[in-house]
């Protein structure tokens, strides 16, 4: 029904620095076509001229097409080995300083688990991340740092009972012991320059939404951001197809190494 795609990307840059071009397009058109039909527009420039004068809808609609759900813990069998080994093994090779990129971080649940179980190895005033995301809305939620209980389901309760106060019925904010560890920021992994001499980039379930020529690229990125020997943690279902064409082997199962 809505035509002339193309033209909408276009625009779409303009306004919001996104290129739509390096997302999958079927799924990521039939999102956006599905937003702009519950709001009764007909047109994509008729949606580009009410996103371009309505800064709520803008981000609104920046929110919607990122697609941000999140949780603590996710994947528990791959934080058990995080914890078990990976950690060991950045101390073993880096020493106790080590610095660590939780890039599409969303609602912060990924880098505060991060930060928590660091803690078990490190003074916890010693623990440093940063964390980026495309998305200002969920960048301010990451900071005020209150949580519905449903995304801390999968969460050992001794994190709970360590990190969190029951503020309401159902929400827990973190800790502030928790939250001064990782200093959040804008960050677009399509366009932006990305930090350099990480030892560990955690970055899962981004990689799915864009195209294989995207993807080749932002592993060269996280590469060229590594430091040798350094760690890349990718999604449960994020596999990298083959890892030695971005400069990676596979160290276990969704943990790849620089080479
Ligand atoms: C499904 S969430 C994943 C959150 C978290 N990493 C996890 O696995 O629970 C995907 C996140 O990627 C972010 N994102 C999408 N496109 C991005 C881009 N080009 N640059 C940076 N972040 C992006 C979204 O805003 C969203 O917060």
């Amino acid at each position: 029904m809505l035509n002339d795609y193309e033209k909408f990307k276009t625009d779409v840059y303009k306004l919001t620095k996104i290129d739509l071009s390096c997302y999958k397009e079927r799924q990521m058109k039939r999102r956006i076509d599905s937003l702009i039909s519950k709001k009764k527009i007909k047109t994509y420039d008729e949606y580009i001229t009410a996103i371009s004068k309505d800064k709520e809808m803008l981000e609104e609609f920046v929110a919607y097409l990122t697609i941000n759900v999140s949780e603590f813990y996710r994947n528990p069998e791959q934080w058990k080995l995080m914890e078990n080994e990976m950690f060991p093994y950045l101390f073993s090779k880096f020493g106790n300083n080590i610095r660590i990129w939780s890039a599409a971080c969303s609602t912060g649940d990924e880098p505060y688990t991060i930060v928590m179980m660091l803690a078990k190895f490190i003074p916890i005033n010693r623990v440093r991340i940063i964390a980026t995301d495309i998305d200002k809305q969920v960048l301010a939620k990451a900071q005020m740092g209150i949580y519905d209980e449903k995304s801390l389901k999968g969460l050992p309760k001794e994190y709970i009972t360590k990190y969190f106060k029951k503020v309401g019925g159902t929400s827990y904010q973190i800790s502030e012991e928790v939250k001064k560890c990782v200093e959040f920021k804008q960050h677009n992994l399509l366009k932006d320059p990305y930090p350099s001499g990480c030892n560990m980039i955690v970055c899962r379930n981004v990689m799915i939404y864009f195209t294989e020529e995207a993807k080749k690229v932002i592993y060269k990125k996280f590469n060229d951001s590594l430091k040798k020997d350094g760690i890349l943690f990718v999604g449960s279902t994020e596999q990298i197809i083959s890892p030695g064409d971005s400069g990676f082997s596979t160290y276990k199962s969704f943990f790849y190494k620089k080479m």
